[in-house]
């Protein structure tokens, strides 16, 4: 089935970790275990080796074929990398980058789902740097397993507890059933916001954060596609083993996605594209005055409409972002784009939508049907999405 890598940390509940170990081994995964310093002093590696039949890491010089980087090979040979139990400490080095034992160093180097499952005092897990790492990681597209509420072994009652084996065993199973799901499918993906110069210096733009983009793109890897993003300018970095072309404006988008449109099989359009342009920009600096300026603006192209009619055999899908949550206007816009399905995000919620790392869709299909994701990380929405859209070719 598939090889999974079980991080085990400095935690009271390591113990469980074994028990997970042979869950996995019983789903029928190959399970190898890197252990953080402290876990050894909580259980073995050579627990785990017997458990498990393979040989355990621990030490970040520690190389079982001579020669050979054996974070690199894990990395590479891992299909997925759970950490459970995740001690805080850990959960905060993987959130910032940090890469200073072998387990952390190991999931540097991977770039295969990384599942969290912390286990820690509810003092710890609610300490502002690690309620601040967790948004972090989201981002990242690791998926978290929450912690439960009860009493931990430092006596205290609160959020901490090591989630059941079963949630975690679960979560595991749908995240690599999910894997080969777009297998084979190139899927194009518009992101961020346009830019629209008024002179050599300005510009018009809009909020977008392209957060929702890099969600489904994310997404989209995850479940086995290639991914081509087409991206205005945001602060987010390229997504690894993607194919990301960075543009400015509205027409450079359109270009783009027409350069590539042939070889995708989907096009999903999250890119907030400016829906007016300066009809003549100036190709100087506009030198201040007391006079006023008027700005004539002429529209933009409809990028997602046009690709929609251009591309008329592949599904097509368009995002609506909305101030309501009624599916009124954005279903009357589906049909006048042509496209297949339509994503409505009600901007007028502040908690979701633009710079937060939460959204909640209304996805509409052509058929009528209408899906609702509730909240959900973007990553998680997109996984949803992209699930709703298999399911209905
Ligand atoms: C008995 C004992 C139990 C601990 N349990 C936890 C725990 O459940 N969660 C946690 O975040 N830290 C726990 N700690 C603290 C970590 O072991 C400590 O922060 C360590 O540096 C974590 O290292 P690691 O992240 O490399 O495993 C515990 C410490 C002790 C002494």
């Amino acid at each position: 089935m598939s090889n999974i890598v079980l991080g085990v940390c400095g935690s009271i509940s390591a113990y469980r970790a074994c028990d997970l170990a042979r869950d996995l081994m019983r789903a029928g995964h190959t399970v190898r275990v890197c252990l953080t310093d402290s876990a050894t002093q909580f259980v073995t590696p050579v627990l785990f080796e017997t458990l498990t039949g393979n040989p355990c890491l621990t030490d970040t010089f520690e190389e079982p074929i001579r020669g050979r980087m054996a974070h690199i090979d894990w990395a590479r040979e891992a299909d997925l990398i759970l950490i459970a139990p995740a001690t805080a400490n850990t959960l905060n080095k993987v959130a910032n980058g940090t890469g200073d034992d072998m387990l952390t160093t190991l999931i540097l180097a991977a770039q295969v789902p990384l599942v969290i499952a912390p286990a820690m005092n509810p003092v710890m897990y609610t300490h502002p740097e690690t309620q601040a790492s967790i948004p972090k990681l989201a981002r990242q597209g690791t998926f978290f397993i929450e912690p439960t509420e009860g009493d931990v072994a430092s006596g205290e009652t609160g959020q901490g507890k090591l989630a059941p084996n079963s949630t975690i065993l679960e979560a595991v199973q749908t995240i690599l059933s999910k894997r080969e799901l777009l297998k084979g499918k190139t899927i194009l993906i518009t992101s961020g916001p346009t830019q629209e110069p008024i002179d050599t210096v300005r510009f018009i733009t809009n909020r977008s954060s392209g957060k929702m983009g890099d969600a489904m793109a994310r997404a989209a890897k995850l479940m086995g596609a290639n991914v081509i993003v087409v991206t205005g300018p945001t602060n987010i970095p390229a997504l690894a083993n993607a194919t990301t072309i960075p543009v400015t404006t509205a027409e450079q988008m359109l270009q783009a996605c027409r350069d590539n449109a042939e070889q995708a099989d989907w096009i999903i359009g999250l890119a907030a594209v400016a829906d007016y342009k300066i009809t003549h920009p100036s190709d100087t600096k506009l030198r201040r005055s007391e006079e006023n300026v008027n700005l004539t603006l002429s529209p933009n192209p409809d990028i997602i409409g046009s690709l929609a009619k251009e591309n008329p055999t592949k599904k097509v899908v368009a995002f609506a972002a909305e101030p309501t949550e009624d599916p009124t206007y954005a279903t009357e816009k589906m049909r006048r784009k042509g496209v297949s399905a339509i994503a409505l995000n009600d901007i007028s919620n502040p908690e979701i939508g633009f710079h937060s790392d939460e959204n909640e869709i209304t996805l509409i299909l052509k058929s009528g049907d209408i899906h609702k994701s509730g909240r959900k990380t973007k990553l998680a929405c997109a996984m949803w999405m992209l699930n709703i859209l298999v399911e209905n070719p």
